[in-house]
């Protein structure tokens, strides 16, 4: 099946009982027993249908056999994290998103889960950072804000050599353009906040793996730890779900056109986009995955330039989070990585003047009319 009739008929999206082509949402937060542990469901955090509607549906498009619904992509990253112990430790991509920074330096810290953060880009610098307790590799490819692009196969050959997990964000990417579960990694993560929702109307966070014994321990954390998705987010995520291909296509094309333009622009220093043939990454992203994604950076001159360009758009919403149906601005220095010390920040290339933009579904004349009225003439 290919990956836009997967979008429609994968996972249990039709209700076996009624036939509704939309899967109900079960409200429920037990269900009957016919008699003492006789059941299809349990107890609603434990299972409920229609997150398992959703579960299903992303290990289908992810290309796994297991999938698991959180109440945010960092609850799912937080839980994934549960199967570590104190002492263990986990090599993880340097410019990784900033609330994972925090969650792994701030939170896992205390009950000394050890990390190393190294630019995954450099395999070398992977292979150099493992120690005799490391347990996981984590990376995200294309990275947020810089679009780094780190080599999935490669990492997952140092991984398996050293016997470790190999755990992927694939949030920036979404299943419609890039699978790590085919590539060698054995859990992919998700924001499923941003492009598999799409309307910026829910949060939640979503995990698939292959394997399942590592499926068992995943389901224990989930039901022990409880950080599930309700029934209507559930619900609300398959139906934004189902239009991914049509929607990352055209957020494809948008910002391809986007990209061109801005690094045309005498206003703008640098342009970060994977789909540009000068990209570092460009070549080898295009291995391994199918399509660019609609993140772009760039940098203006200093942060008051920045500010302008952020309050003067029309279509560009500023707002945190990505991957949805509007445009949306961000300045990461003090908005999504402001956790980040300064000094870590620049030495990352993160500089006070860099814009990120969440390309939409607007028409793209008028988003190019919006950044050439909104960035400095010069
Ligand atoms: C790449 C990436 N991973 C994880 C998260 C966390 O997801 P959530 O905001 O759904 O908790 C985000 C949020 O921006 C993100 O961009």
């Amino acid at each position: 099946m290919r990956k836009k009739t997967q979008l429609i008929h994968g996972g249990a999206t039709v209700d076996k009982t009624t036939g509704a082509v939309s899967l109900p949402i079960f409200q429920a937060s037990t269900f009957k027993q016919q008699s003492v542990g006789d059941f299809v469901y349990e107890y609603g955090r434990t299972g409920n249908p229609t997150r398992n509607g959703v579960e299903t549906f992303i290990a289908d498009i992810e290309q796994g056999t297991h999938g698991f619904a959180f109440a945010s992509g960092m609850a799912a990253i937080n839980s994934v994290m549960q199967l570590f112990h104190a002492g263990d430790h986990i090599v993880v991509t340097d410019d990784v998103y900033g609330g994972t920074y925090r969650l792994l330096t701030k939170v896992l810290s205390r009950v000394n889960i050890e990390v190393s953060f190294v630019n995954s880009a450099n395999l070398a610098d992977v292979q150099e950072a493992i120690q005799q307790n490391t347990k996981a590799i984590f990376i995200e490819t294309p990275t947020n804000p810089l679009l780094k692009i780190t080599d999935i196969k490669g990492v997952a050959a140092i991984a398996k050599q050293h016997q470790l997990l190999l755990l992927v964000d694939n949030t920036f990417s979404t299943p419609y353009w890039q699978n790590p579960l085919t590539l060698g990694a054995d859990i992919v993560l998700h924001s499923a906040t941003k492009y598999l929702g799409g309307h910026s109307d829910v949060i939640a966070g979503l995990v698939a793996v292959k394997d399942e014994k590592l499926a068992e321990e995943l389901h224990f954390i989930q039901n022990g730890s409880g950080a599930i998705l309700s029934p209507h987010d559930s619900w609300l995520l398959v139906r934004g779900m189902k239009t991914l291909g049509i929607r990352m296509e055209e957020i494809e094309q948008n910002a391809n056109e986007l990209a061109n333009f801005l690094v045309k622009h005498p206003a703008v220093e640098k342009v970060y986009y994977p789909g540009l043939i000068t990209h570092k990454g460009h070549e080898l992203h295009k291995t391994q995955a199918a399509g660019f994604g609609g993140i772009i950076s760039f940098a203006v001159k200093d942060e008051a330039t920045a500010l302008r360009v952020l309050e003067q758009t029309h279509y560009f919403t500023l707002a945190e989070s990505l991957g949805a149906v509007e445009s949306l601005i961000s300045l990461p220095a003090k908005m999504t990585h402001a956790s980040i010390p300064r000094d870590r920040r620049l030495a990352l290339g993160i500089e006070d003047g860099l814009i990120r933009i969440s390309v939409g579904l607007e028409d793209i004349a008028d988003l190019i009319e919006d950044l050439t009225q909104a960035l400095p003439q010069i």
